[in-house]
Order: structure tokens, then C-alpha cells, then sequence
């Protein structure tokens, strides 16, 4: 296993010291053998050197965007493990649980999905276990190879800092609640590991053309991640797994406001609530959260339908980076304006020991730390 130079590791005996001591479940990076991966491409996702300056071209039809630059400016705080552990003390975060960002494995086929997998997993197995506690990782799958990745989840039993897998909304490109998925959702509920469920490719992209990528991520991942969901729900797909545990990310996107409704129409279609054990707002209530709603409303209308011992801060780094941020500067002393969103948005909860679960606690009990 390659050896990563961490040069930034806290005592451990002085996590949860600080006022904020936050757990970070929801936070990105492109390990460098991914990097590796993206900077051999020619096709969307790639990295692609543009007047000096590495830039990340990922999401579908990013390459024909024209109202914007093409990509975004891809720098340390994307790949440098060192950059994230200065970020994490920059802003109270004390243990992040990291995750490969989008779009992960998913246009990757046969043994190579499979070996770059293996590699991948090994890389952020390596790093966690050299950060002095401060990190964990959810793990990626060779989800196009179906037999590879029940066999990468046997493996990933060796990793001791691995609490879950990320997965995107399409599985192996059919969605979650496509039988083809059955035994690989089986298998990790087995595991008691938890599943990170994150969006991509966007719903409604055809409204989305002249609006950069505002409407395509405010709009399109969430409804992403709300159609699957709501799929893996009305399908009865969650009933074949009643003890699956799966993290909705940037919270719940719009689960919450549209549950009520959801609950009434399957109500009103007998076929489709015959089939089903519960109501979806029960299927809700069992599912967890990031915290990242941006908006106090709509973190206290979550809590509201879900309770409070589910919901655990994240922060999406280091994706919606300060706009000053560019390149290869030091990004260490840097604040980031949407995390510091993210905390006033649970401090704006009028009650202490709820802001303090949501900080660190739920996570704490819910990945046994
Ligand atoms: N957040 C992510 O996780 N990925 C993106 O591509 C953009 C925002
Ligand atoms: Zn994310």
C-alpha cells in the first residue's frame, strides 16, 4: 500500500476540545490515484490543464457548457490530504469521514473498475489509519461490475477506518432499487455499514442550459437524489432491507418538503400502498442525514419530520470553495464562507444539547467513535 506523508495530525487526546468539535460526514476528495485517472481522460469526467491552470470537467455536457468558463478551478484542497487536514482545523471539524467525489466509479467497467476500486479504497484506508483518528472514509464500489463489488465489500471487512460506501443515485445505471442492486444492498446492510447516497448527473438538466452550474446543482442534484429515494421507497425496494442504513446527503434534499405529499398520493394508489409496508414518511424517518440545507427553515422543517437524532454536520468540501480560491494557492488559511453557512445554520437551533448532537454526538453513537 503506498504510504501517504500526513505532516498535519492533532494530539488525539484533544479532539472534542474546542467549541466546535464537529464530526464531518459529508466532505469530498479526489484521492490522487484518481486524480491519476481523471488527468488520463479525454472524455467528461476529466482534469484538463487550460492556460495554466488545472481545471475539473465532470458534470454530463460540461464540456458544451458555454455561458460559463468550461470546469472549475481544481486545486490542493480537491487531492492533498494535508490541505484537508488544514481546512478541518480551520474550521472545528475534528474527525471527517471522507468520501471519493462524483462521479466515483461509475464510468469505469470490468477488472479495471475492480482493481482501480481496490487501489482507490487502499489509498483512503492508508490515510485515515496515518491522520491519528482525525480520519475515516466511506469506501467507492466497481459498481459497474456487479460480482466486484460484492467482493470489494468482503475485502473492505479488512479495513478498519472504512464506515460505509458511497454510492450515486444510478447504482450499476439502472437506480438503488433496481433488482440488480438486491444482493449489494443485502450485503451492506449485512455489514451494518452505511451507504452515502449523493447525486451527479441532475434531474430536469433540460430546463438547466444558460445558468452555469447554479440551477444544475440548487436544482438538478436534489431532485436527483429525491427521485431516488422516493423510488427506493414506492418500489418496496427498502422492505427487502428494513435495517439498511442509508445517509441522504446535502439533507434530505427535498424529502422533506415533499413527504407530506408523497404519503398522499401513495395513499391514493391502492396498488402501490398495498404493496408497501409503511407509509414513505415511516421509510423517512429511518434514514439519515447531512446537515447541509443552507437555510435554518428548512434544517429545523427536517428535524421536524425526522427527529433529531439522525441529522449530522457536513460540509460538502471542497466543493463550493471561497470565490478567491484558486488553483494551487495555499489553501490553508482560507475561510469557507458555505461551511461557516452550514454551522450558523444549526447554531440558528434554539437549543443547545440538539446543536451539540447534530455537531458531534449523533455521529459519535451512530459510527460507534
Ligand atoms: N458538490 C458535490 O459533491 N459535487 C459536485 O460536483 C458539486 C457540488
Ligand atoms: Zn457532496
Amino acid at each position: 500500500m503506498k504510504k501517504i506523508l500526513i505532516n498535519n495530525t492533532k494530539n488525539p487526546r484533544r479532539l472534542f476540545s474546542s467549541k466546535r468539535a464537529s464530526i464531518d460526514v459529508h466532505t469530498h476528495m479526489y484521492l490522487p490515484k484518481y486524480m491519476e485517472v481523471l488527468k488520463s481522460r479525454v472524455d467528461v469526467p476529466y482534469v484538463r490543464t487550460i492556460n495554466d491552470e488545472n481545471r475539473l470537467v465532470i458534470l454530463p455536457g460540461e464540456d458544451k457548457e458555454t455561458t460559463t468558463a468550461i470546469g472549475r478551478p481544481i486545486g490542493k484542497e480537491y487531492y492533498d490530504v494535508n490541505s484537508k487536514l488544514a481546512y478541518m482545523d480551520k474550521h472545528g471539524i475534528d474527525i471527517s469521514c471522507i468520501s471519493l467525489a462524483n462521479p466515483w466509479l461509475d464510468f469505469i467497467e470490468g477488472d479495471a473498475a475492480e482493481n482501480i476500486a481496490q487501489e482507490l479504497n487502499d489509498e483512503l484506508q492508508g490515510m485515515c489509519e496515518e491522520s491519528n483518528g482525525r480520519l475515516l472514509g466511506f469506501a467507492t464500489l466497481p459498481v459497474k461490475n456487479h460480482d466486484a463489488c460484492l467482493r470489494e465489500l468482503e475485502r473492505l471487512k479488512t479495513l478498519k477506518h472504512i464506515k460505509g460506501v458511497i454510492l450515486g443515485t444510478p447504482g450499476a445505471g439502472h437506480g438503488l432499487d433496481h433488482i440488480g442492486m438486491r444482493d449489494i444492498l443485502a450485503k451492506i446492510e449485512d455489514m451494518n455499514y452505511m451507504i452515502f447516497l449523493h447525486p451527479h448527473y441532475g434531474v430536469g438538466v433540460e430546463h438547466y442550459h444558460d445558468t452555469g452550474h447554479a440551477l444544475f446543482l440548487a436544482l438538478g442534484f436534489p431532485f436527483e437524489t429525491t427521485v431516488c429515494v422516493s423510488r427506493m421507497i414506492v418500489t418496496g425496494a427498502l422492505d427487502h432491507v428494513p435495517n439498511l442504513k442509508l445517509l441522504v446527503a446535502h439533507a434530505g434534499a427535498a424529502m422533506p418538503s415533499l413527504i407530506g405529499r408523497l404519503d398522499s398520493c401513495v395513499a391514493h394508489d391502492y396498488a402501490i400502498a398495498s404493496n408497501l409496508q409503511h407509509s414513505p414518511s415511516d421509510y423517512l424517518k429511518r434514514m439519515y442525514f447531512d446537515a447541509i440545507a443552507y437555510s435554518g427553515t428548512n434544517l429545523k422543517g427536517l428535524i421536524d419530520h425526522v427527529g433529531s437524532d439522525r441529522i449530522m454536520f457536513g460540509t460538502d468540501n471542497p466543493f463550493f470553495p471561497p470565490p478567491d480560491l484558486a488553483g494551487d494557492e495555499d489553501v490553508s488559511s482560507a475561510i469557507w464562507p458555505s461551511t461557516e453557512k452550514v454551522y450558523h445554520t444549526i447554531n440558528d437551533i434554539d437549543d443547545n444539547v440538539l446543536v451539540q448532537k447534530i455537531l458531534r454526538e449523533n455521529a459519535k453513537q451512530i459510527f460507534d467513535l
